[in-house]
């Protein structure tokens, strides 16, 4: 093949192909209402998780000293914490709450409940631009 075929042949094959696939655009009304639904139920558990004390043993939960998830920072994460002397992701951090605050058991981090926690705060944070490794 020549240069130039095969020039040709790298441009227009991947425009075929990708063209011939689904596009985000292409998902239906009904798959995106599914997901927003699936999306926000994760999204409640979290919340129910954190009004709750059932994370710890001494009665206390996250809202009492984050109500709505104040002062929690999700956008700032990954980032150095003094308290663990790394760099850490904000699971680390719920963990960290969990352990101190709350005096409870640090969650595996993909147990569900980990994953509704994470979920709740983003939510909370919709819209605040990223801001990795900010204080
Ligand atoms: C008794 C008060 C208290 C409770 C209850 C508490 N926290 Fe915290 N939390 C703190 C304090 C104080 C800090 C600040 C630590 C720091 O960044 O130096 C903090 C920091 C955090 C951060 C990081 C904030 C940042 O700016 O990076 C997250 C995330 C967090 N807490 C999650 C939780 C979660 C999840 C729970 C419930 C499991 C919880 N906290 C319960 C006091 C509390």
């Amino acid at each position: 093949m020549s240069i130039s075929l095969r020039l040709l042949a790298f441009t227009l094959v991947p425009l075929i192909l990708f063209t011939g696939t689904t596009l985000a655009d292409d998902f239906t009304q009904k798959d995106q209402d599914r997901w927003q639904k699936e999306y926000m139920s994760v999204v409640e558990k979290g919340r129910a998780l954190w009004v709750s004390p059932k994370l710890g043993t001494n009665g206390v939960s996250c809202a009492q000293c984050h109500p709505n998830g104040a002062n929690t920072h999700p956008e700032t994460y990954p980032k150095f914490q003094q308290q663990l002397g790394r760099v850490i992701p904000l699971r680390d951090m719920i963990n960290w709450c969990i352990l101190n605050p709350l005096e409870g058991e640090e969650l595996n981090p993909y147990d569900p409940r980990m994953v509704a926690m994470e979920a709740y705060l983003a939510h909370e944070r919709k819209g605040v631009p990223m801001a990795p490794g900010k204080h």
